[in-house]
């Protein structure tokens, strides 16, 4: 499938529960394969970002193996990678290249990572810094961009204050924080999401965090047995979709509710979004629970930058629901957008306008001027999975069908978003 179309549907109804988190499975899978014995794994992701993380911890001699719907790793502690001697692939992914990256720096083995054309124009300077000062001997492309070389070994603690608030590069950090000499200690500028820091703590790490400061020495992990709730910004778009198409009305079951990742839910409810919490439940390691959203008259707003960080990946959602919403949305402080899988504040201004939608590009977000009635249009995604069904979304509430060219990127993160969608579309 490289193009999909649209067209405009009257309502959306029912209950739906979406694929497991792609940024818990990551890490879950990470960090089972350095712990010491198995880790059992339910409703683990089935996008190809995750998929790209198995298969570079199967290189480094991890076993793996499904089992029903869990997902059984068998871990010997990080002294048990073995040096691989292809390099290993990232494919689009971010999370596996950045995540990775902070163990491989703490092996005496030099590996080589690549990444897809995507991946490879993303800055990897943020990890190559830190993980320098810690000791670890990494060569990139020019430009400080994958292919990373990285030989590693022998790293000792730093005290680092990250120049951007980044999950990625803070679990890096934390990663090679395990094995170093003395102590890492680290300061976000905002705080983003913790998944990492606590399923350390779950796992037996020595880590204390609090919103500006993480601390964590070095030692081992204990297996993992945990079951990952469903992707909250995958369940953004269905949201998003029973919002704003009247006489709406769709329950997400089971879907993660972590405080760092659901700023779009706060925000959603300023605009006017009428939504219920069901049910709320802690799991071992991460809270989930149900959510209920109705159709809504919303209203524009403007964003106060220091939530970014924690609806990051729900930006491109959160433009196209502007247009729907009276007045003026202005999102400002979101210049790492550009950085993503596609400079995503290019993609949706182009997107937007070919909607018709009135939109104003600003050098870090957008101006977005609602209500707007969307035409349908053909659009690209931009090989962007999140661009792909942010505007899948905005196809339902248009005028007329929409056409998205590359749409097989849906499957980076959420494989079956658009039978999920046929089911509940009415
Ligand atoms: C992620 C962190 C965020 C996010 C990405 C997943 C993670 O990236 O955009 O989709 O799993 O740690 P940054 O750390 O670059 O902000």
């Amino acid at each position: 499938m490289d193009k999909i179309t649209i067209n405009p549907i009257a309502r959306v109804s029912g209950q739906v529960t979406v694929p497991g988190d792609k940024s818990i499975s990551h890490r879950a899978l990470m960090m089972a394969a350095i712990a010491e014995g198995e880790s059992r794994i339910a409703n683990l992701a089935a996008g190809a970002d995750v998929r790209s993380t198995r298969t570079c911890l199967q290189q480094l001699g991890v076993a793996i193996s499904n089992h029903e719907k869990e997902t059984r790793v068998a871990g010997h502690g990080v002294a048990a990678l073995q040096p691989c001697s292809q390099p290993l692939e990232a494919g689009n992914s971010g999370t596996t290249m950045r995540l990775l990256s902070g163990i491989l720096a703490t092996r005496p083995f030099l590996t080589t990572i690549l990444g897809d054309a995507s991946l490879s124009r993303r800055p990897m300077r943020r990890i190559i810094e830190p993980l320098q000062r810690m000791g670890a001997q990494i060569e990139a492309a020019p430009g400080e961009t994958a292919p990373l070389k990285i030989m590693g070994g022998n790293l000792r603690g730093i005290q680092y204050q990250l120049p951007v608030a980044s999950a990625q590069v803070k679990s890096c950090i934390l990663f090679a924080g395990l094995e170093a000499e003395g102590e890492t200690i680290l300061f976000e500028p905002a705080a983003s999401r913790d998944h990492s820091e606590r399923m350390l703590q779950a796992m037996g790490a020595a880590i204390e965090y609090n919103d500006e400061r993480i601390a964590i020495r070095r030692g081992a992990l204990h297996a993992l047995d945990a079951a990952i709730p469903g992707d909250f910004s995958s369940a953004a778009f269905l949201l998003a979709a029973a919002l704003i198409l009247p006489d709406s009305e769709l329950t997400l079951s089971n879907i993660g509710l972590n405080p760092t990742r659901t700023a779009f839910l706060q925000v959603l409810l300023e605009m006017g979004a009428q939504m219920k919490f069901l049910e709320w439940h802690l799991q071992s390691v991460e809270p989930y629970g149900a959510v209920l959203a109705q159709h809504s008259r919303l209203r524009g707003l403007e964003l106060d930058p220091k939530f970014v960080p924690q609806l990051i990946d729900e930006i491109p959602m959160l433009a196209v629901l502007a247009t729907q919403a009276e007045g003026e949305t202005i999102i400002t402080g979101a210049a790492e957008l550009r950085i993503k899988e596609s400079d995503r504040l290019a993609a949706l201004a182009t997107n937007l306008r070919a909607m018709h939608a009135t939109v104003e590009e600003l050098p870090d977000g957008l101006i977005i001027r609602g209500p707007a009635r969307l035409r349908g249009a053909t659009l690209d995604s931009f090989g962007d999975h999140r661009i792909a069904m942010a505007f899948a979304i905005a196809g339902l509430c248009a005028d007329s069908p929409t056409t998205i060219q590359n749409a097989s990127c849906v499957d980076i993160s959420f494989p079956g978003f658009f039978e999920v969608l046929r089911h509940i579309c009415r």
